[in-house]
């Protein structure tokens, strides 16, 4: 279990200001899931673990480069954070700036952030703007603010937030003793996949190929151009410009790997698959594994003898609303005990 803060347990790896200080919730130290079943119904003869970054504090792997982008902003004497989101980062940044005795803004598409963290994000206290648009509009605008005011950006684009969040790699290595052979995971912004190529890189202890799900809807480094109306029920990844595209193709082809697109149908599918292991994860979450399970199908990806990880960035809490229908059994109210015998025993009695 890890008793410090990420930053100061993998520091000898990290590069940060000398200025950043410690704003830290304990983030890290998820969990890496063994997903035999899973495996064998993708057909078997692999190792497939899920690493659940949904267990960070605020329910993301957001949390990672948070620790170390308010850190460094706090250090500097920035008073103020400022952040484009599709909900995830907003929620994060609210908790550590809140953490750090920080004003927060954050500017999110309307209508398209889940509530899970809405919630999460107006009760860190953070100021929530909206803008009718998508999440690469509202990115533009924060660069623009960030860049004419002291309100520091903690987007992606600050380089410190790659830094934290490159620690996922460092924490696999650990767990699995060694790299993967793939490293499956969703695409959004693309900071993420550009961190953990770097984490691998700088831990040196071998490099997985990255296999990088973008939303079929939301597929511009799929599709090698920007998507002006990016549509994905994946909100977390509805992103049309992502800041780091090119970092995260190059990354993707210098591991032998690749940035694929899969459909809401197969995030949705796999959502719900993942669920029955045990684990909830929100959508965007499910992209990686749905991508994994679409390739293998496919035959464009043999799984046979490897080891596999796919990381689940954000937990389930965060969208509920985007399950389906939830079936509650029996649309009336139980009248008493032997309508609930009834109920749960069915036919046999
Ligand atoms: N998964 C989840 C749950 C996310 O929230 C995000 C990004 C991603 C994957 C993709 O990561 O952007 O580094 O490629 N969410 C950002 C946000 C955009 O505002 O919360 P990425």
């Amino acid at each position: 279990m890890r008793r410090q803060p990420l930053l100061q347990h993998y520091a000898e790896y990290i590069d940060l200001p000398e200025h950043t200080r410690v704003v830290s919730l304990l983030e890290g130290g998820t969990p890496l899931v063994p997903m035999p079943r899973l495996a064998a119904e993708l057909g078997g003869g692999f190792e497939l673990y899920i690493k659940y970054e949904g267990l960070n504090p605020t329910g993301s792997f957001k949390d990672r480069g948070m620790t170390a982008a308010v850190g460094e902003s706090l250090g500097r004497g920035a008073r103020s954070v400022i952040c484009a989101s599709t909900g995830n980062t907003a929620a994060s940044a609210a908790a550590y700036a809140a953490r750090a005795g920080m004003r927060a803004v954050v500017l999110i598409p309307a209508g398209k952030v889940a509530s899970g963290k809405l919630a999460a994000t107006a009760a860190y206290g953070a100021q929530v703007l909206q803008i009718e648009g998508s999440f690469d509009k509202a990115l533009e605008l924060v660069v623009a603010i960030s860049k004419k005011h002291p309100i520091a950006l903690v987007n992606s684009l600050n380089p410190h937030r790659l830094q934290g969040q490159k620690t996922a790699a460092f924490e696999i290595v650990d767990q699995l003793g060694g790299a993967p052979d793939w490293l499956c995971l969703p695409v959004g912004n693309a900071g993420n996949i550009s961190a953990y190529w770097m984490g691998f890189q700088d831990y040196g202890q071998g490099l997985p190929k990255l296999l990088g799900v973008q939303a079929a809807g939301a597929a511009p480094l799929v599709a090698g151009h920007p998507i002006e109306q990016p549509e994905t029920l994946a909100t977390a990844i509805r992103i049309g410009k992502p800041a780091r595209g090119e970092q995260a193709m190059a990354a993707a082809e210098e591991s032998g790997g690749r940035i694929i697109a899969a459909s809401d149908d197969q995030i949705v599918a796999m959502r719900q698959r993942i669920a029955a292991e045990g684990l909830w994860v929100e959508p965007a979450s499910a992209a990686g594994l749905a991508g994994l399970a679409q390739q293998i199908a496919a035959g464009t990806l043999d799984p046979s003898g490897l080891r596999i990880v796919a990381v689940c960035t954000g937990h389930g809490l965060k969208d509920p609303g985007s399950e389906p229908q939830t079936v509650v059994e029996a649309s009336t109210l139980l009248a008493d005990f032997n309508a609930l015998e009834a109920a749960i025993l069915g036919e046999q009695t």
